[in-house]
């Protein structure tokens, strides 16, 4: 009897696991999410100019990993692709959406301008889609806009892209029937980074929910670069907080530990001057909505082989 008993509560239980990790595959519409550089370095390598053999193999590594990461998108075949950058078409105070529904453009290499190497990047905007997240985003009263260019909003004129949307897409887009929606950051990160994380992480969140109840399958790409402030002859000098700040990083895409992204990297971010901090911390909101220990994390690399620091990183949901 006792035995009989406990058998039906295995089968049960078996049913109820099973029943429970389909509904989790088919309610799986964001397929990984991944951090990719937009460096000129990291996209071309042969390029860089240095005699620096560590700094080389460091810059190599890079791209690979990006290229790996690339491949992965690919196998994962996303509808969409959900790329947040941090220089594109800016709004003073507000996230913006792309929304034509064609973007083009080209980036160089840090010592080898377009022409000769030109990196073009075409992509298919899904107008649709942005609009929607937009209304669900501006419901919410986040501060998101959408811009649009040389026509009504849908218009099929081709909207301008640069490096910062080009390098990741670079290595992610691979197939034609993936579309892309885009979301610029507001210039006020340049000098306002860590007041903006409360709300960096609501957006986040939001995305997700929103990202979750939508028909077609999502990759989240994040386009960002570490510290700027790694070489006292680089553009923007040296500062002490360079190398922390990317250490900090670099272990929160380890483990998702929040204090190393919110607390210490937000200590470091306003000496470190990087590009890619608020995005990193929208992702960390978009994470933990969904409860940090359902990602599984893995940092592919983290350099700085000139004065700037670059990061390959994905955080994919645990499969069953
Ligand atoms: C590469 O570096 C060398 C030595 O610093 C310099 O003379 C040369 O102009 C550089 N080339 C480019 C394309 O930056
Ligand atoms: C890439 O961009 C360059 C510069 O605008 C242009 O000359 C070249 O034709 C483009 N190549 C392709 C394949 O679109
Ligand atoms: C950021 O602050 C610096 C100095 O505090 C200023 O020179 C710069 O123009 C500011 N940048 C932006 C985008 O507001
Ligand atoms: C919108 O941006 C302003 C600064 O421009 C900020 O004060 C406000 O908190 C932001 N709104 C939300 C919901 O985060
Ligand atoms: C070479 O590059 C590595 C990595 O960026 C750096 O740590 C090292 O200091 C560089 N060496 C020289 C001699 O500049």
């Amino acid at each position: 009897m006792a035995a009989s008993i406990t058998r039906k509560c295995v089968l049960w239980c078996v049913l109820f696991i099973a029943c429970a990790a389909c509904l989790n595959v088919s309610q799986a519409r964001i397929v990984g999410t991944f951090v990719l550089p937009h460096g000129g370095i990291a996209l071309a390598p042969k390029y860089f100019n240095t005699t620096n053999h560590t700094a080389k193999s460091e810059a190599w590594a890079l791209h690979n990993s990006a290229e790996v990461v690339g491949q992965k998108i690919s196998q994962l075949r996303p509808d969409v692709i959900f790329l947040s950058t941090p220089h594109g078409i800016s709004s003073l105070t507000d996230f913006l959406f792309y929304l034509n529904t064609n973007a083009y453009g080209v980036a160089e290499t840090d010592n080898c301008d377009c022409p000769p190497c030109c990196y073009n990047v075409t992509a298919d905007l899904d107008f649709t889609l942005s609009q929607h997240i937009l209304s669900e985003l501006k419901d919410n009263s986040m501060n998101v806009s959408g811009i649009v260019g040389y026509g009504p909003p849908g218009n099929s004129e081709v909207f301008p892209l640069r490096w910062g949307e080009v390098v990741p897409l670079y290595f992610a887009l691979k197939s034609h029937s993936t579309e892309v929606v885009i979301l610029s950051h507001p210039s006020r990160r340049y000098n306002h980074s860590d007041e903006m994380i409360p709300e960096l992480l609501s957006l986040g969140s939001f995305l997700y929910q929103t990202l979750n109840r939508i028909d077609q399958t999502v990759a989240v790409v994040i386009s960002a670069d570490l510290a700027h402030t790694h070489d006292k002859n680089g553009p923007y000098g040296y500062s002490p907080d360079a190398e922390p700040f990317d250490k900090a990083c670099g272990r929160w895409a380890t483990t998702l530990n929040e204090g190393d992204i919110l607390d210490i990297a937000a200590k470091y971010v306003n000496n470190a001057l990087s590009c890619g901090y608020t995005g990193l911390v929208m992702l960390h909101g978009l994470l933990r909505s969904a409860d940090l220990s359902t990602w599984q994390p893995h940092l592919y690399a983290n350099y700085h082989p000139s004065y700037y620091g670059m990061m390959v990183a994905e955080f994919m949901p645990k499969t069953w």
